[in-house]
């Protein structure tokens, strides 16, 4: 039985190039932008043959492969019933939202009932430089205000 292919032939071919980046041995370290064109390619989740086609480029069991999907706030197994919002709690995001006084968190917490949006704290986005940061729909946000984040929302909601 031949099996089944998850990544599209383009997309495979980013595969191969982002594994081959590492030495034998360290295709790991592939895995963040792996799990992200797979999601991509998916739409808004990773299915388990992305995961198991990931696991076999990279040289990792599924279960690694899985591990890493539940560990990573912006990636996801299954679908999300409602979209999701990710405000970063690490040092530079909390510090910067601190002495702005900025309500980010008061913010997100009342486009719960306004929009049903799922609302949670992560680890550290990638960009201190803009913190305080946020994620929302694939895009990250920085220098997060308030009003900021229920424009990105509400704009979400208005198309
Ligand atoms: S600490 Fe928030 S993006 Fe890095």
């Amino acid at each position: 039985m031949k099996p089944v292919r998850f990544f599209t032939p383009e997309n495979l071919q980013i595969v191969k190039r982002l594994v081959s980046r590492y030495p034998p041995g360290r295709e790991r370290a592939s895995l963040i932008p792996l799990l992200d064109l797979a999601q991509r390619q998916h739409g808004t989740w990773i299915p388990p043959s992305a995961m198991h086609e990931i696991a076999n480029a990279t040289n990792l069991s599924f279960e690694q492969v899985h591990s890493l999907v539940l560990a990573y706030p912006t990636s996801f197994q299954w679908r999300p019933c409602a979209p999701q919002l990710r405000i970063c709690d690490s040092w530079m995001c909390c510090q910067k939202a601190k002495q702005r006084e900025n309500g980010i968190y008061e913010a997100a917490q009342s486009l719960v009932s306004q929009y049903g949006v799922e609302v949670k704290t992560t680890e550290c986005l990638g960009a201190c430089y803009g913190a305080p940061a946020f994620w929302f729909n694939d895009k990250i946000h920085t220098d997060a205000t308030k009003e900021s984040i229920k424009q990105v929302i509400s704009k979400e909601f208005s198309k």
